[in-house]
C-alpha cells in the first residue's frame, strides 16, 4: 500500500508529463496543402481560390507554405498555373513559400517569381521513382546536380524529399539502408532539410519506429522532416513517434488535402489542423494560430465541396 502511495505521488501529472516532455521545443510546421494537396484534386482549381488559399494560411503564423510545382504541366495539370499562383500571393515576411521542382527547367521557371526555397524530389523505391518522375533514383541524382547548382548560385535554400519511406505502391517492401543512403546523398549534394515522405501512409508507430532507430545514427536529426500521409489513419502517431526521437519539422495539409497522383488510392498529409491539436497539447511551441487554420480548412473543403478530412477541423466547426 505504502508503495503504491508512493508511486502515485512520484508520478508526473498528465500536464507535467507532456509539459516537461517537449515544453519550449519549437516545432516547424511546413504546409503542404496548395502543393501536395492540389495536386491530386481532380477538377482544376482556378488560380483566384489556390491564391486565396495561400494568403489565409500565411496569416494563421505557419513559417513555411509549398506553394505550388514547376512540374511537366503534361504529368500535373492542376498545377500548371505556378507561375501566376507565385506572382499573384501575398508575401508575408515572417513565411517561406518552397516550391517544387523536378530539374533544371522547373527552377528555371520558378526563379523567374521571386522565390527563396526549392524542393527536389526522389524516392527510396526504383519503381516509385521510375513511376513519378520516368528515372530512376541515380538518374534522378543527375538531373539534380545542375539544379543544385543553380539553386546555389541564386542564394535558393534546398529540401529535399526521400519518398516511400514505409513501402511504396509497386514494389511493396523498401528497405532501412536505401532511406538512409538516397537521405544521405542528398545532404552531401546539399540539401538543408530531408523530408522523409510515407507516401502512402502505411507506416505505423512500430515500423517508424524501427526505421527511425535504424537511419538515425547515419543521418543529423536536425536536418530531417516527417512527411506522414494519412491514408490509414496512422499519421498523428506517427509523429508522435518522431518528435519522440527528436525530429522538430513536420509536413502536414490544411484539412487533410490531398495525395499523390502517381501513387494510386494515397489519401492527404496528417491534416494541419489535427497535427497543431496534438502538438499544442504536448506543450510544443508552433507559433500557428490552429483556429485560423481550422478556418481555412473550411474554407478549401467547403470551395471543393468535400468533407473536411480533419478529425479537429469537424470537431470544432466555426460554421456549425
Ligand atoms: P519526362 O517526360 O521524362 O521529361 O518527365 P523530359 O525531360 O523527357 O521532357 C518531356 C517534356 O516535358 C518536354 O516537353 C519538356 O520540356 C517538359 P515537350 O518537348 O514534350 O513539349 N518538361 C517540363 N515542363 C515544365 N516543367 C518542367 C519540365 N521538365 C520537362 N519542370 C518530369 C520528367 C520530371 C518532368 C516528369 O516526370 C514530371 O513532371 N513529374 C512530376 C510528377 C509529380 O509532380 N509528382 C507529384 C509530386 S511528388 C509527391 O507528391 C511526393 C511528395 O509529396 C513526397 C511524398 O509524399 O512522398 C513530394
Ligand atoms: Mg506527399
Amino acid at each position: 500500500m505504502r508503495v503504491i502511495k508512493k508511486l502515485l505521488q512520484s508520478r508526473p501529472t498528465r500536464t507535467q508529463h507532456t509539459l516537461s516532455r517537449f515544453l519550449s521545443d519549437f516545432v516547424k510546421i511546413v504546409e503542404v496543402g496548395p502543393r501536395d494537396g492540389l495536386q491530386n484534386v481532380k477538377s482544376i482549381v482556378p488560380t483566384e481560390i489556390k491564391v486565396q488559399l495561400i494568403d489565409k494560411l500565411s496569416l494563421s503564423g505557419l513559417k513555411s507554405i509549398e506553394s505550388t510545382s514547376f512540374v511537366s504541366p503534361k504529368w500535373v495539370p492542376q498545377l500548371a498555373d505556378g507561375k501566376e499562383v507565385m506572382s499573384r500571393i501575398s508575401r508575408n515576411p515572417d513565411c517561406v513559400y518552397p516550391v517544387l521542382v523536378p530539374n533544371l527547367k522547373g527552377l528555371e521557371s520558378a526563379l523567374t517569381c521571386g522565390i527563396t526555397e526549392i524542393g527536389i524530389f526522389t524516392a527510396a523505391s526504383e519503381a516509385f521513382c521510375k513511376k513519378n518522375i520516368n528515372c530512376s533514383i541515380e538518374e534522378s541524382f543527375e538531373r539534380f546536380a545542375p539544379t543544385i547548382e543553380l539553386a546555389k548560385e541564386n542564394g535558393i535554400a534546398i529540401r529535399g524529399y526521400v519518398s516511400c519511406i514505409a513501402g511504396c505502391p509497386y514494389q511493396g517492401h523498401v528497405d532501412h539502408g536505401s532511406v538512409a543512403k538516397v537521405s544521405q546523398k542528398l545532404l552531401e549534394m546539399g540539401c538543408s532539410e530531408i523530408s522523409l515522405g510515407d507516401t502512402i501512409g502505411v507506416g505505423t508507430p512500430g515500423k517508424i519506429k524501427e526505421l527511425l532507430q535504424a537511419i538515425l545514427p547515419h543521418l543529423p536529426v536536425e536536418n530531417l522532416a516527417l512527411h506522414m500521409h494519412d491514408t490509414y489513419g496512422q499519421a498523428v502517431a506517427n509523429v508522435y513517434v518522431g518528435l519522440d526521437h527528436g525530429i522538430r519539422v513536420f509536413d502536414s495539409s490544411v484539412s487533410g488535402l490531398g495525395g499523390c497522383p502517381y501513387a494510386q488510392g494515397a489519401s492527404g498529409n496528417v491534416a494541419t489542423e489535427d497535427l497543431l491539436y496534438m502538438l499544442h497539447d504536448n506543450g510544443c511551441d508552433t507559433g500557428v494560430d490552429i483556429d485560423s487554420v481550422i478556418e481555412t480548412g473550411h474554407f478549401i473543403s467547403g470551395f471543393l465541396e468535400r468533407i473536411n478530412g480533419s478529425k479537429v477541423g469537424i470537431a470544432k466547426n466555426p460554421r456549425s
